[in-house]
């Protein structure tokens, strides 16, 4: 069986909600605030592409897949940068923030949705930060590691993984034009995914750039999340998930007389399986069906199965 390969470089973007404040802003105003931010900026060439530029269009449509998109009328973005560092996508962030312009980040462009290179508002203008330039992938074999950029494509990925070894893989998806930064943050399945878990599991560490045009890594992140979460062996989680305080000795699990539950409140419990998600208002009438004084508490397990 192939071990995963535990990853890597993530480029992540968070993209600023800025058009609550709408004012529209020509390409040039952003150009120049760009220009402005960095002088490797003003020397990098193929970097900024406006309506007018006559390799606009082909850049645009390089990875649409859904021809819905790809007509006339679609919204088009004001600009179309390709940054290849960091800090010209900093630039980016900041700049459409200061102009008030969206910004949509596009890594392979295989979304069906026109998410990353259209929008479904045509009066507020956006910029697509096209991270086509982002896609180095290094693998190192004896710590079953890799970076990956966030414009990389799953089948580069997966083809650089099988030169560097045969024998190592990475669970995500199946469709090779699927860009990884997209892919990862939404949790990415495929077909590994029953014995390694998502793309999203095996992400070890990342480099992100948030709204604000920080550069974030795991450690300057801190480990925010996830602070709800103790570790423990899979014995202890046993003991933990029947209900008993976590410090209890794991000797409880032989014990076929107590529950740490009974005698000390009345409940109803229920596990079901769910084809669709359970609106606010259905689990508010539920809750307050448990609470009813003749219950007196309850736990609801749902999976979601479709
Ligand atoms: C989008 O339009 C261009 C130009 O008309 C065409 O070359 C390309 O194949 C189209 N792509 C899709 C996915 O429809
Ligand atoms: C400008 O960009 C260069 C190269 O990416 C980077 O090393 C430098 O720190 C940047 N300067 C500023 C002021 O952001
Ligand atoms: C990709 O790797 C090459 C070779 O190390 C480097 O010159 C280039 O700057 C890297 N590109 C990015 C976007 O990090
Ligand atoms: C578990 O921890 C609680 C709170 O710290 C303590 O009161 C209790 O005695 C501990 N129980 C065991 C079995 O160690």
């Amino acid at each position: 069986m192939l071990p995963p390969l535990l990853l890597l470089l993530l480029l992540l973007l968070q993209l600023p909600h800025s058009w609550s404040s709408p004012p529209f802003q020509t390409s040039q105003d952003f150009t120049r605030c760009l220009f402005s931010q960095n002088s490797t900026v003003a020397t990098h060439t193929n970097l900024i592409y406006t309506p007018a530029s006559p390799k606009y269009s082909l850049l645009l449509q390089s990875t649409i897949r859904d021809a819905r998109f790809n007509t006339t009328l679609a919204p088009k973005p004001s600009v179309i940068v390709t940054p290849t560092s960091l800090s010209q996508i900093q630039a980016s962030v900041h700049c459409s923030r200061e102009h008030g312009l969206q910004l949509r980040v596009r890594s392979g462009g295989h979304d069906y949705e026109g998410l990353s290179y259209t929008s479904p508002y045509p009066n507020y203008p956006f910029v697509v930060l096209d991270l086509v330039n982002f896609r180095n992938i290094s693998v190192d074999v004896p710590e079953k590691t890799a970076w990956v950029q966030s414009g990389a494509i799953l089948g580069e990925l997966y083809h650089r993984i099988g030169e560097a070894s045969p024998n190592l893989a990475f669970p995500a998806g199946s469709c090779h034009t699927v860009g990884v930064g997209g892919h990862f943050s939404g949790g990415g399945f495929g077909f590994l995914m029953r014995k390694f878990g998502l793309a999203a599991d095996n992400v070890l560490d990342a480099v992100l750039i948030d709204s604000k045009g920080s550069v974030l890594d795991r450690a300057s992140m801190g480990e925010d999340m996830k602070g709800d979460c103790q570790e423990m062996s899979w014995l202890e989680a046993m003991v933990f998930h029947a209900g008993f305080p976590s410090n209890s000795s794991v000797d409880v699990l032989l014990d076929r007389t107590i529950s740490p539950l009974v005698g000390s409140f009345k409940y109803k419990s229920k596990s079901d399986y769910v084809q669709d998600a359970v609106p606010k208002a259905a689990l508010l009438k539920i809750w307050g069906k448990l609470f009813e004084t003749d219950v007196g508490g309850g736990i609801i397990l749902m999976a979601l199965t479709r």
